[in-house]
């Protein structure tokens, strides 16, 4: 494939901005953050790529800043961060995030269409974004590739065997969702890149994992900012001001903590999870006096301006620390200073620890892989790690550090002195660390072995993806290329009620299956899903790409019953209390419940036998409930109640402004009362010569409103002709 590709990572949670990630804020800025940026960059940089989309979630929240508020941020000549809106403005946590993704998916598409940024490729990033580009993916037939981060399977199980209940953990970190979404990736991600081999194997607790290809591809760092604590002792050495400034502010801060501030430094960085085992270490630490007699601990754990506002379990863990420090006195010897700024702070700290031959420690329970460690080898410092989990397949290959049991106290100890003891051994381990770790783990090989996935897969499948290729596209090429639309009601409109000789049909047929890509063709009905397939069936109607049903309380996208808009259901959802409505609305004389076929979950369907009966009655009759509904009589024999935010013209506009079809381009036809809000619409209207007065009237003098004299679809045909549509539209 020659064709430069044009990436898109999805990346929903957290705080993402160009420039000084906000790491250890809370448990959803971490490692994730730091690899999803700076795969960004990386893969910006090679020639084989156009252009990169970094998406994530807009956030307007005084609590978090501005930087997270600004749409489009461009980060380098081929990358910018998409800030897309969902779920409101406020900033919130990933377990939050749920029930708002088919709106992201929604709104992405809205972006994509308009900035006519189509991807090439996506990828995703956590469960989350990973049912976001199974969803993209789908609708606009390109294929995706998916980083897990975590596993929601894992999680559970580790929370279970910590004590906490099935029902609690459920509730707390929606494993429902997660898992669902989760499932969905695998079945539909081309493959699934992992940091590590071993993490390869954490997947066979799902079921679709038969159905998934996996690659690990270990990630790299940014060895600008982490390169080894010698380079700065070098007289050559022309360091920038700023991290000059960092430089010192670090030894400053961590000077007020401790009474011998020249002696080696044992350094934890990590987000203040309980997984992460700091009390662990500092137990280990506080028992071992001749630990305490060679060196000092210091202990990063996030951002803790303020202990009230953190989320319990990082609350609790800052509070064990602290009671550690009392109980085993280590005031003068234990470091945690308050705040860490990752940009320019981090480096530095894991200099000075070099610089005082120190040692690197991370003793988590479970590590799913350990950036922190490589960081740390690239700054020259030697590690001890532990041995549940990625750092297996990093201290080998950086040949500089020691694998520890994390729940062996006495192992921690050993290992930390080892390292501490020995000057020589400590030269040796700190120099193969920053030598290896930039030969395995660099940014340039990962995208280089990453792209070449790519590429073979996109050459095997023609750029639709191999796993794709198996699936019919859910959007034409059609919807996401054309600007103008035509929707037509079928009843009355397309199919005349009473003529079944259908005088203009076929000649409509003829125009509208030999638009190609001149405009998107949409049914607009009352009809439920199925009957409208019945009718296309039935009168040959020209196959739609667009079928808006039950009065616009259901969108699809082509004639296929499973691929119903999600967001918009959710959109009309607000404020609907079916059974309340359908319970008052029955106690109106006159109304009995059509069949139960016509009955959906956003529209309740009666046959009206009182002639007498207003629109206005019902909402009368509805109380309280007659503000959240909106009530349609079609033929004065129809009565139709939906949610507000529901009908024909709302879904039009909604359809319109996703798919990028201004209404200026877009024609509606109809006949009754249900097509009015249609007509209410800045769009372009074709009246049938049959319509109702319901329609009728209080259309009399509206603006582009063409009433046909011709009935049904031969009336149709004539408002065609008359507005030119689609070349004038077009
Ligand atoms: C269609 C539907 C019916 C609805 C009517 C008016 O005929 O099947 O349920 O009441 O349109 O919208
Ligand atoms: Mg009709």
């Amino acid at each position: 494939m020659s064709k430069k590709l044009r990436i898109h990572l999805y990346s929903l949670h957290g705080l993402i901005r160009g420039g000084n990630p906000e790491i250890g804020r809370d448990s959803d800025n971490g490692g994730q953050i730091v690899y999803v940026m700076e795969l960004a960059k990386a893969l910006s940089r090679s020639p084989q790529v156009e252009h990169v989309h970094l998406f994530t979630r807009l956030v307007e929240d005084e609590a978090v800043g501005e930087d997270y508020a600004v749409p489009v941020e461009p980060v380098n000549d081929k990358l910018d961060i998409r800030r897309i809106p969902c779920g409101g403005s406020e900033y919130l946590l990933k377990e939050a995030l749920w029930p708002h993704l088919d709106e992201f998916v929604s709104n992405a598409i809205q972006h994509i269409k308009a900035h006519e940024i189509f991807p090439d490729w996506i990828h995703s990033h956590y469960a989350d974004a990973g049912y976001v580009a199974a969803e993209l993916s789908a609708f606009l037939s390109v294929p995706f590739v998916h980083s897990a981060h975590s596993l929601g399977k894992r999680k559970l199980k580790r929370l279970l065997q910590a004590g906490m209940t099935r029902t609690d953990a459920l509730e707390k970190f929606q494993f429902v969702s997660r898992f669902e979404a989760e499932e969905l990736t695998l079945a539909n991600a081309e493959f699934i890149v992992t940091s590590t081999e071993r993490e390869i194997g954490l997947f066979a607790d799902y079921e679709n994992v038969r159905l998934s290809e996996f690659h690990a591809l270990p990630p790299g760092i940014d060895f600008e900012r982490f390169h080894p604590y010698y380079d700065d002792l070098l007289p050559s050495a022309d360091k920038p001001e700023e991290d000059k400034q960092a430089m010192f502010a670090v030894q400053e801060r961590m000077e007020r903590f401790l009474a011998e501030p020249h002696k080696p430094l044992i350094l934890a960085i990590c987000r203040p999870n309980k997984t992460k085992n700091i009390t662990g270490l500092i137990e280990a630490y506080g028992r071992d006096p001749q630990l305490k007699a060679m060196a000092n601990l210091a202990v990063f754990a996030g951002i803790r301006a303020d202990i009230d506002r953190m989320n319990p379990g990082e609350r609790e863990v800052l509070t064990e620390i602290l009671l550690l420090m009392d109980k085993f006195n280590l005031y003068g010897k234990l470091a945690i200073p308050k705040k860490h700024d990752i940009g320019m702070e981090v480096p530095e700290i894991y200099r000075l620890t070099a610089r005082l031959k120190g040692v690197f420690v991370n003793v988590s329970l479970a590590e799913q892989f350990g950036l922190t460690l490589l960081e740390a080898t690239a700054c020259g410092l030697p590690v001890v790690a532990t041995q549940n989990g990625g750092p297996t397949e990093i201290v080998p290959k950086c040949e500089n550090g020691i694998l520890v049991d994390p729940f062996d106290q006495q192992a921690i100890q050993q290992a930390l002195k080892n390292l501490l003891v020995d000057q020589e051994k400590w030269q040796t381990q700190s120099h193969a660390g920053a030598a290896n770790v930039r030969r395995h783990f660099s940014w340039r090989t990962h995208v280089e072995n990453y792209l070449e996935l790519v590429t073979a897969n996109l050459n095997a499948s023609g750029g639709a993806g191999v796993k794709q290729l198996a699936r019919a596209p859910k959007i034409q090429r059609r919807l996401k290329t054309c600007h103008s639309l035509l929707a037509c009601d079928i009843d009355g409109t397309l199919l005349h009620d009473t003529n079944p000789k259908q005088p203009g049909l076929e000649q409509l047929r003829e125009v509208i299956e030999g638009r190609g890509d001149s405009f998107v063709f949409a049914l607009a009905t009352g009809r439920s899903f199925k009957l409208v397939e019945d009718a296309v069936r039935e009168h040959r109607l020209p196959e739609p790409d667009l079928v808006i049903s039950s009065v616009g309380s259901e969108i699809y996208y082509g004639l296929q019953p499973d691929l119903i808009d999600k967001a918009w259901q959710r959109h009309i959802a607000y404020k609907w209390d079916r059974d309340a409505i359908e319970h008052l609305a029955l106690k109106i004389s006159g109304l009995e419940l059509q069949e139960e076929s016509a009955q959906r979950r956003f529209k309740i369907s009666f046959y009206n036998h009182n002639e007498d009966l207003s629109e206005d009655a019902v909402y009368q009759a509805l109380g309280d409930h007659a503000l959240n509904v909106r009530v349609i009589i079609s033929h004065g024999s129809l009565v139709d109640i939906l949610p507000k935010r529901a009908s024909k013209g709302r879904a039009i506009r909604y359809l319109c402004q996703h798919w990028d079809l201004p209404m200026n381009r877009t024609v509606v036809c109809g006949d009754s009362g249900n097509d009015l809000d249609m007509f209410q619409t800045s769009a372009l209207g074709i009246v049938v010569g049959n319509a109702t007065p319901e329609l009728t009237q209080p259309l009399q003098g509206a603006r582009d409103i063409y009433f046909a004299n011709a009935e049904s679809a031969e009336g149709i045909l004539e408002g065609i002709r008359h507005f030119a549509f689609p070349s004038n539209a077009a």
